[in-house]
């Protein structure tokens, strides 16, 4: 098998640099006390070079590539417990649908059938939780997925890029099943923490869908420019059709970064609409420090990550925004 296909069965990336081991993450590992590092996704043995680095004496690791020299182990199927051991770990990404894209499905089928999720690397969390420790590097998406993670004590998202050859957004997730003296789980975007999950749980909009607004519509009088360009003077934006730098007649049905959207609303209040949309997504992002929006790939040219709006946040927005624009009535 070359290299180029075990990056798309096995999700061959290895984890180069180790920007991803911030203080508290160290910390977090300290007071773990074990002595065995353990990798059961363990490609080159990166992670497990960083672990001998910072003073474990022992190590181990599983792979399910035999050309890779560790242990044969199928680890998204099962990991067995190790005593004193915390898994450092960073297994393979891979969703449903682009098994099927790739066509590649059918060698990983049988992961599919008993994951529970629509990504594999769910699965080797679910796998990973069985021992007492862990971190574990996942794509940044995990933080707005069903996953449960009431088993975690952080989750940090890492901005700086960790692989060589790819540009996917991660985070870092630690977990302690032994101790359970966290009853919060810590956010944080690199070194800084942010606040608690269950804060940004509750800042999350959804609408109520009690006025018309059609996304993808080229009759709209609204444009959004749905990602951040890598200019941090052009982030996401709500404005008026004419003034996107895009050809609007170039918008499908599945478009998801530029859109324009259809309102019932009268043609004076658009701009003030446009306007109060803004301000409120500023705030929302201030407030809420990007954490719910999903990542893009790539950084914008401050090394901040960029950033999409999904439609049914955008949408609660406008809503919002149609209510100020329409102060003397109630929606509900
Ligand atoms: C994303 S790479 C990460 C390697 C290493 N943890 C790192 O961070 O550099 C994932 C590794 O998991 C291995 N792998 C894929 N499927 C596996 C499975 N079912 N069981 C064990 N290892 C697997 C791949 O061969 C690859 O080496």
């Amino acid at each position: 098998m070359d290299a180029t296909i075990k990056k798309q069965t096995l999700g061959q990336f290895f984890t180069k640099n180790d920007f991803w081991l911030k203080n508290h993450i160290l910390d977090f590992i300290k007071l773990t006390k074990t002595t065995i590092a353990f990798d059961p996704f363990a490609g080159s043995g990166d992670l497990l070079k960083v672990a001998k680095k910072i003073g474990f004496q022992k190590i181990k690791g599983f792979d399910i590539d035999k050309s890779l020299n560790w242990k044969i182990n199928d680890s998204l199927l099962s990991i067995p417990k190790i005593k004193n051991s915390i898994i450092i770990t960073n297994p393979p990404y891979l969703t449903n649908y682009s098994a099927k894209r790739k066509n590649i499905y059918d060698s990983v089928k049988k992961y599919f059938e008993i994951c529970k999720y629509d990504n594999i690397y769910q699965l080797a969390i679910e796998q990973c939780l069985n021992n007492d420790f862990g971190i574990i590097i996942v794509p940044e998406t995990f933080i707005n997925s069903k996953f449960p993670k009431h088993r975690l004590t952080s989750i940090t998202i890492i901005e700086d890029q960790l692989f060589n050859d790819t540009e996917n957004p991660v985070c870092v997730i630690c977990y302690d099943n032994k101790n359970k003296t966290y009853d919060k789980i810590k956010i944080y975007k690199n070194d800084k923490m942010l606040g608690i999950l269950e804060y940004f749980e509750k800042m999350r909009r959804t609408p109520q869908k009690n006025i018309y607004i059609k996304f993808n519509s080229p009759k709209g009088q609204i444009a959004l420019r749905a990602v951040d360009t890598t200019d941090p003077a052009r982030p996401i934006s709500f404005m008026k059709p004419k003034e996107i730098d895009y050809k609007l007649s170039n918008i499908k049905q599945s478009s998801r970064l530029i859109t324009v959207i259809e309102l019932n609303i009268e043609k004076e209040i658009i701009e003030k609409i446009i306007k109060f949309s803004n301000d409120l997504l500023f705030d929302f992002r201030k407030k809420t420090s990007d954490v719910l929006l999903s990542p893009f790939k790539g950084n914008k040219k401050n090394g901040e990550r960029r950033r999409r709006l999904d439609y049914l946040t955008a949408r609660a927005i406008l809503e919002n925004a149609y209510e100020m624009a329409h102060p003397t009535m109630k929606l509900f």
